[in-house]
């Protein structure tokens, strides 16, 4: 079976500056993988390059086996954005289920009316993380925690074969990230790829499977108990002071 992401030679620049250098990387299906890299590595460049958000200037990015130009069936991979919680509007009064719906809209044709069904999806997407009682509540008025698990159900509601979340763990306590996580170990044993990108090595935790380290090239790739094993790991504690959970 073909990879579900697969990036082959892939070079990427803004201008004259240089991010994204050679890379290749393979996702199958049931992975978990976790991007780990610096502030200002390219993980945010990558995503929005799978994504087909930006062009690579060189290289190839193939989709469920077809080329990323072409692909036309984007409600396949599920996104959560980087900041999505510090963009919530205190004011726009959008409720809980419209800001799920959104999720189905790339999967619409026009005109895009919400089916009974449509809703019912919304129902159970907002069921899986937990929030079913919170469907009418206003998103701003929901704590931080609460609205990340929103935004996982609008990026999961048109039922997407890869879920990549780009931090999605920041501003967020302790308890509330490993909830998080359980969550997400949870969609990942029910068939969903996960991708999940971050500069906090504390992410590595029982959930992920395999690891990889951007820093404009990819410098590792390899499973979650070889990362662990690493010398790589321990560069990467030293030079960040970071604790790992090890499971
Ligand atoms: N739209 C843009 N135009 C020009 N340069 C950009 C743009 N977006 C990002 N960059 C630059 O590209 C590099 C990589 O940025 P990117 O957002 O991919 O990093 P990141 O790994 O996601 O960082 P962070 O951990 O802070 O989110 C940085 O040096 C950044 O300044
Ligand atoms: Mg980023």
């Amino acid at each position: 079976m073909a990879p579900l992401i697969s990036i082959k030679n892939l070079y990427f620049s803004y201008g004259e500056q240089l991010v994204l250098e050679n890379i290749n990387l393979e996702v199958n299906r049931g992975d978990f993988l976790a991007i780990l890299g610096p502030n200002g590595s390219g993980k945010t460049t990558l995503i929005k390059l799978i994504l087909g958000l930006l062009k690579p200037q060189k290289g190839e990015i193939r989709l469920f086996g077809q080329p990323s130009a072409t692909f036309k069936e984007r409600w396949r991979i599920g996104y959560v954005p980087q900041r999505a919680i510090a963009r919530v509007d205190p004011v726009f009064p959008v409720s809980v289920a419209e800001v799920v719906s959104f999720g189905l809209l790339p999967k619409k044709s026009f005109p895009r009316f919400m089916k009974a069904s449509d809703w019912e999806a919304v129902r159970e997407a907002l069921r899986q993380v937990e929030m079913e009682a919170y469907g009418r509540r206003k998103l701003s008025q929901l704590s931080g925690g609460q609205q990340q698990r929103v935004f996982i159900a609008r990026a999961i509601v048109a039922q997407p074969e890869v879920l990549i979340l780009d931090e999605p763990t920041t501003g967020v306590d302790v308890t509330t990230q490993e909830r998080f996580y359980d969550l997400l170990g949870l969609l990942n044993q029910k068939g969903l790829t996960i991708i999940i990108v971050t500069h906090d090595i504390g992410i590595v935790n029982k959930h992920v499977k395999q690891v990889a380290c951007l820093n404009r090239r990819l410098v590792y790739h390899g499973t979650h108990e070889e990362f662990c094993s690493s010398p790589r790991l321990k560069e990467y504690v030293g030079e960040h002071h970071l604790v790992i959970h090890r499971h």
